[in-house]
């Protein structure tokens, strides 16, 4: 009897580790009530920047992550939280865009940005702005104010002229590292090989997604595009489908070369694999930046309508962050993090 006992309660032991086990895997994949991601651009970060440069991008990266984190806390949108998130990103001299944004090959700086509501599947992009502090607040209004959903050059300053947007003297956007980079990228031009491993002058761009407490998903990325881009050249992070896209699925914002990333239409391409192949985001993240892209050409976000996030980069490093409403919370630099 006293065997018997025993056993019983050894057994209940069992089974209700096992109970315990199946709760935690089942809140672990539960979906988030909220979740954001967000990077400041692709590239080939070096391995022996200093402490104190590599410092300074986390302390923006945690920074920047914070500002969105807390309006998806506290119940707000994810179209507010995308906006604000790249707003702090676009005011940092760090990242290549608003200011500090990259030089044309004339020395000007000429912004694009994004927006996408994937719950309204509406959007608003413009490209090539000179005196628009903040690209994205304008691409914004572009989807709320205006019955169209991209507008260019002249055409998107006169929008902003009806618009409430802070706009400033494009001497803004000017940064003495920035310069400095075009003046040494102008003078190499003619050396640099196809293949080269310098591919620097390609990439930045600062982009976020988000979900937030009522399962709108949102994307957004903003940019000064390619160090010494030609007259009226346009990259992907504008073209809806390309660098931003959202749906009631799925958020992506991507960086990196942008005529590779156009070409392959790449935000599109996630969102359509996950869609048609019924996909999970990781299978279709993975897809993207190993199958449809080579290697050296670019980097995505993505977070689903269920909270899940992917950041993968097929360069060197991606400048990132991510949180949700379970307490994750990431900052990281290179593509093996
Ligand atoms: N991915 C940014 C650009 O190429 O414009």
């Amino acid at each position: 009897m006293k065997r018997f006992y025993i056993l019983s309660i050894i057994l209940l032991v069992i089974l209700s580790l096992g109970f315990v086990t199946t709760d935690t895997e089942e809140a672990t994949n539960a979906p988030k009530e909220w979740a954001i991601a967000l990077h400041g651009g692709a590239g080939n970060y070096p391995v022996d920047a200093s402490e104190e440069r590599t410092k300074q991008y986390e302390e923006a990266l945690a920074e920047a992550l914070s500002i969105g984190s807390k309006i998806l806390e506290e119940g707000g949108s994810a179209l507010d939280a995308v906006e604000q998130t790249i707003n702090y990103l676009e005011n940092n001299e760090l990242f290549n865009a608003g200011r500090g944004a990259v030089f044309t090959s004339e020395g000007k700086n000429e912004l694009d940005a994004a927006i996408m509501d994937g719950s309204q599947m509406n959007a608003g992009a413009i490209t090539g702005v000179t005196t628009v502090k903040n690209p994205i607040s304008l691409a914004r209004k572009v989807m709320e104010e205006s019955t169209h959903v991209f507008f260019a050059a002249e055409g998107a300053e006169e929008f902003a002229d009806q618009t409430t947007v802070e706009r400033v003297d494009p001497e803004y956007f000017k940064v003495e590292r920035r310069y400095e980079a075009w003046k040494r990228r102008n003078a190499g031009e003619g050396m640099l090989l196809e293949g080269s491993e310098d591919n620097s002058w390609k990439f930045g761009t600062v982009g976020c997604v988000a979900l937030d407490k009522d399962g709108n998903l949102v994307a957004g990325t903003s940019t000064g595009g390619m160090t010494n881009k030609k007259f009226g050249r346009v990259g992907d992070v504008p073209i809806i489908g390309s660098g931003t896209y959202a749906d009631d699925l799925v958020a992506v914002s991507a960086t990196g070369w942008g005529e590779k990333i156009m070409l392959n239409v790449s935000a599109h391409t996630l969102a359509s694999y996950m869609r048609f192949k019924e996909a999970t985001l990781d299978e279709s993240m993975d897809y993207l930046v190993n199958d449809v892209l080579n290697p050296k050409e670019a980097g995505f976000i993505a977070v689903d309508k269920d909270g899940n996030i992917s950041m993968e980069t097929n360069t060197g490093s991606m400048f990132r962050a991510s949180a949700d409403s379970d307490g994750n919370e990431v900052v990281a630099i290179y593509a093996d993090e």
